[in-house]
């Protein structure tokens, strides 16, 4: 018996951190539909509430009253960020133009993440920023910034949007150049000028800009929708639909990659609400195998959060896959590329580990095993794709980490199951 039914998807996890956090840079009240219940963007919540803001939560939106760029309150103690590194990085960007100090900190997985990434550049801008040895907690002495020019070293969306939202604060205009693209949902939110030159982005923010007060709309999640698409994919006899799924092309390249694997899946009802594109998307198998691919490149930052989930329909595909350029697999909530590689060997998967990637040997089956998820919910959730398809009993450790983006996950895969 395949996988069957309706899916219900958690809210968008990158566009709920930044509707909370425009809504409370804005002046007044913003309604925000559909906010992700998740950890990860419940902690941005709760850091929001210690400066100051404040959100009343209704059944299925949150007000959250913004006072301004500068209305924010010195918070009573450290911010705590929870395993949230968007809830470090961006605020850190709001944080460093306040009149007040800020500490933020994390879980242990998150005081391991490198943050000088973010500190680097809000110095620039003339922040006074303390890390330890590159990592949280982040010391942030408030004052005042002024606008740079910032060629991202790393393509990443949180240093990005850090050193916007700070180039909100700042004196001046600020720019951020970026010659790998990473999701662009800031951009997008705040309606900013974006240029390509000679290859590369320019997105310019002026310092003053108000933000306005309105109403968002949260798509569902697309890398939520990723665990779903590789089970529906590799469980044969399945029919798996999803509705209103964000589809934004900055972060939904999984999509077309498992299409040319070969797997079946229709996107319909194509749509924009609010900034960002969405579509209900279904998936099924006859009972065929995908295949192997090569990815790397460019294409990298387009699937990052994607790739332990990806090595899973590699796993089960024929033929070889090869994972390149994903070095920063290894600066996420684990090692990824390490622990990815872990669960697939340990389930009898023939997996190679390179700096940068993965190379997979595909195989018809794996087998049921008990498996570490090292506490990082894209690992558990990926982990429990592959043990879908294997023959045999899986357990996953610490398997309620997968609140942090997904906290119905197990009931909705049972449901899926008919289980
Ligand atoms: C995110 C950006 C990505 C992604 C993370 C969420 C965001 O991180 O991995 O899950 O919301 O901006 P990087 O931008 O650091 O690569």
């Amino acid at each position: 018996m395949g996988l069957a039914g309706r899916l219900r998807l958690p809210a968008d996890k990158s566009v709920s951190h930044r509707t909370a956090l425009l809504a409370a840079l804005a002046e007044g009240p913003s309604e925000i539909v559909g906010f992700s219940d998740a950890a990860d963007p419940q902690s941005t919540l709760a850091c929001l509430r210690s400066l100051g803001i404040q959100i009343k939560e209704h059944e299925d939106s949150l007000i959250i009253h913004g006072r301004g760029p500068r209305g924010f309150t010195s918070p009573t103690g450290a911010l705590d960020c929870g395993n949230s590194g968007t809830t470090m990085r961006l605020l850190s960007g709001v944080l460093a133009g306040q009149s007040f100090d800020s500490t933020l900190t994390g879980d242990a997985s998150l005081s391991r993440r490198p943050m000088g990434r973010i500190a680097e550049p809000l110095r620039r801008m003339g922040a006074r920023i303390d890390l330890t040895d590159g990592h949280a907690p982040v010391r942030i002495t408030g004052g005042t910034l002024r606008g740079i020019e910032y060629e991202l070293p790393v393509a990443s969306a949180q240093v990005k949007s850090c050193v916007l939202l700070a180039g909100l604060l700042a004196g001046g205009s600020t720019t951020v150049i970026e010659s790998v693209p990473s999701r662009d949902h800031t951009e997008r939110m705040l309606g900013l000028d974006t240029m390509e030159i000679g290859g590369q982005r320019y997105i310019t923010i002026e310092g003053g800009r108000a933000v306005k007060a309105q109403p968002w709309i949260v798509p569902r999640d697309f890398s939520a929708a990723a665990f779903f698409l590789v089970a529906g994919a590799i469980v044969a006899h399945s029919h798996i639909e999803m509705r209103s799924v964000g589809l934004n092309p900055s972060r939904s390249a999984l999509l077309d990659l498992l299409r040319a694997m070969g797997a079946n899946i229709t996107v319909g009802n194509e749509r924009t609400r609010g900034h960002e594109p969405l579509a209900d998307l279904t998936v099924q198998n006859e009972g065929g195998r995908l295949h192997g691919i090569t990815v790397g490149g460019t294409l990298i930052p387009n699937l990052i959060d994607e790739i332990p989930v990806l090595a899973v329909a590699a796993a089960y595909a024929e033929g070889r896959t090869e994972i390149r350029d994903a070095e920063e697999l290894r600066h996420k909530e684990t090692d990824r590329i390490a622990a990815t590689a872990a669960f697939l060997r340990t389930m009898g998967a023939e997996v190679m580990e390179l700096d940068d990637g993965l190379v997979i040997e595909g195989q018809p089956m794996l087998k049921g095993a008990t498996v570490e998820s090292e506490g990082d919910h894209r690992i558990a959730m990926a982990a429990a794709i592959a043990a879908l398809a294997a023959e045999g009993e899986t357990t996953i450790r610490d398997a309620d980490c997968v609140a942090v983006s997904f906290p119905a996950f197990w009931d909705e895969l049972a449901a899926l199951a008919g289980s």
